[in-house]
């Protein structure tokens, strides 16, 4: 096989997993004989002058990287490159010649995106118009990629999450308190709905299940009469207001991102049961490490098979995981089938089994 260089990069938000990827993918590339390297933050590294991209071979990559979170190359997820900011008041810019320039500037054979939906969209685009051999792996804590039944990083934030409730139960049973734990997912409750389960919540609210409040206040109630003095509620980040309006915070710099459910639904379930609450919003603590050890696996799976793809001139693929093995997919399909939680499955139904109240 002839040698080739092949680039790696991380897009969008950051989680637990990307550096054992990263790590897979160098060893992989060994084996072939290929160099890898790893272009800073996202496509930001192409499209800067000098080109921001970094050699990776066996000696940057030793096993401590599997202990490691975030990502060792950077990522970024604003600057789309077929709008590209051109700075206040000053509109926006298709900068994506700039990006495939760069591609061929580095003399790439081919390009490892990690990414979610939103960065798989712009990779693609680029890779059609730049004809750019492309390979995605997916990544995010939200678990919303399509034709995967999991992405790199939601193990992790699950388990962040379900330590948090770990946390919270012993301090409402010592108050009597309903503790709120707001957590991350935007539109898909995957993240609410697993760490609801395994770890012991009363209510779970999420997005794909509209919520009546007097079900949450008769929940908290009914816990009550069987002599219960707390609860635990956790509410998804994108879950609506009683009037339907999705809550945002604003940053510095006029940037709106979801939160704030948590403190509304605290203050209403408040004045429907009398009960003392209190909110946790858990962020990007979610995002951080040490990574599981799903995945760890996932992520070292997801790499070697991303560079096998690329050995068997397989492009516009996405690795995936589905029936306990790492397959691939057409990226496009990925990218198509967004996966929200769906209502009727198996962990629904073992919710409602449980007596968790989901809202409705
Ligand atoms: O998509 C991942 C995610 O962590 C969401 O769950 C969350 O809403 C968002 O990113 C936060 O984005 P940022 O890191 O820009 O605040």
């Amino acid at each position: 096989m002839t040698a080739k260089t092949i680039g790696i990069l991380t897009s969008g938000g950051d989680c637990a997993g990307l550096n054992a990827v990263i790590r897979a993918v160098v060893h992989r590339a060994h084996h072939y004989g290929w160099r890898v390297l790893g272009i800073r933050d996202g496509t930001m590294g192409l499209l800067d002058r000098p080109l921001r991209y970094s050699e990776l071979d066996l000696s940057a990559v030793d096993g401590n990287m599997l202990r490691l979170g975030g990502t060792i190359l950077g990522t970024t997820n604003k600057g789309n490159p077929f709008a590209f900011p051109l700075g206040p008041g000053r509109g926006v810019k298709d900068r994506s010649a700039e990006i495939i320039a760069g591609v061929r500037e580095l003399g790439l054979d081919a390009v490892i995106g990690i990414g979610g939906d939103g960065s798989f969209a712009i990779l693609r685009r680029l890779a059609q118009q730049g004809r750019i051999a492309l390979v995605g792996v997916p990544k995010t804590i939200d678990n919303d990629i399509g034709l995967t039944e999991t992405s790199v990083g939601f193990d992790t934030a699950v388990s962040v999450a379900t330590e948090a409730l770990d946390r919270l139960q012993p301090t409402a049973a010592s108050h009597a308190r309903v503790m709120v734990l707001e957590v991350m997912g935007r539109d898909a409750g995957h993240i609410a709905l697993h760490a609801g389960i395994s770890g012991g919540a009363d209510v779970i609210l999420l997005p794909e299940i509209p919520y009546n409040l007097g079900k949450v206040a008769q929940k908290i109630e009914a816990l009550r009469a069987q002599g219960r003095n707390s609860a635990l509620v956790v509410v998804s980040e994108a879950v609506r207001t009683v009037e339907g309006k999705v809550l945002k915070v604003e940053h510095r710099g006029g940037a709106r991102r979801l939160g704030g459910i948590g403190q509304y639904l605290a203050d209403l379930i408040a004045d429907a049961t009398g009960a003392e609450t209190r909110v946790t919003v858990l962020g990007h603590v979610q995002r951080g490490s040490p990574p599981s050890a799903q995945d760890r696996l996932i992520g070292t799976a997801f790499g070697v098979h991303a560079v096998d793809l690329i050995a068997e001139h397989k492009f516009d693929r996405m690795v995936a995981w589905q029936n306990r093995r790492v397959i691939d997919v057409p990226l496009a399909d990925a990218i198509a089938r967004y996966q929200a939680v769906d209502i009727n499955s198996g962990l629904v139904r073992t919710a409602r089994a449980l007596g968790i109240c989901l809202g409705d």
